[in-house]
């Protein structure tokens, strides 16, 4: 018995330490790969589009960088970062756009 409590709060301080990182959830990581966004861009490098390390500094004093980047996110964005303009996701929920803009803004150097 005492083993067996022993073992649930192993577990429990797990899991706490695993939310504590917030950054990067299972859902997240889901709807960045569902939403195809990984193909064009990667946290550290610049891929199609920009780091999204860079774009985090872009926009680390911006207090307005969660509606600008969902905006950019849902409707495409073109002539910030280069030639290479992004492409609209007009079907993500405001929830999911919101959720990606932010995860985007914690990537900050
Ligand atoms: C087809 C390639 C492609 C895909 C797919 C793509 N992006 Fe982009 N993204 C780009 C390019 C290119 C830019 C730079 C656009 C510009 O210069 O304005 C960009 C810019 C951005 C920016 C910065 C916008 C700004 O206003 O400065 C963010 C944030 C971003 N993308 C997030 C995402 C997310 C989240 C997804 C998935 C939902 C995604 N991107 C999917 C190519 C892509």
């Amino acid at each position: 018995m005492f083993k067996f409590r022993t073992l649930l709060i192993s577990v429990g301080v797990l899991a706490i330490a695993m939310c504590a990182n917030a950054e990067d959830t299972p859902e997240i990581k889901e709807l960045l790969q569902a939403s195809g966004c990984l193909s064009c861009h990667s946290i550290e490098e610049k891929i199609v589009g920009p780091a999204f390390k860079s774009v985090a500094a872009k926009y680390a004093s911006d207090a307005d960088a969660v509606s600008t980047l969902s905006q950019s996110i849902k409707n495409g964005s073109r002539g910030k970062w280069g030639r290479m303009p992004m492409p609209p996701h007009s079907t993500l929920s405001n929830d999911d756009l919101k959720a990606l803009a932010s995860w985007v803004l914690t990537h900050k150097p």
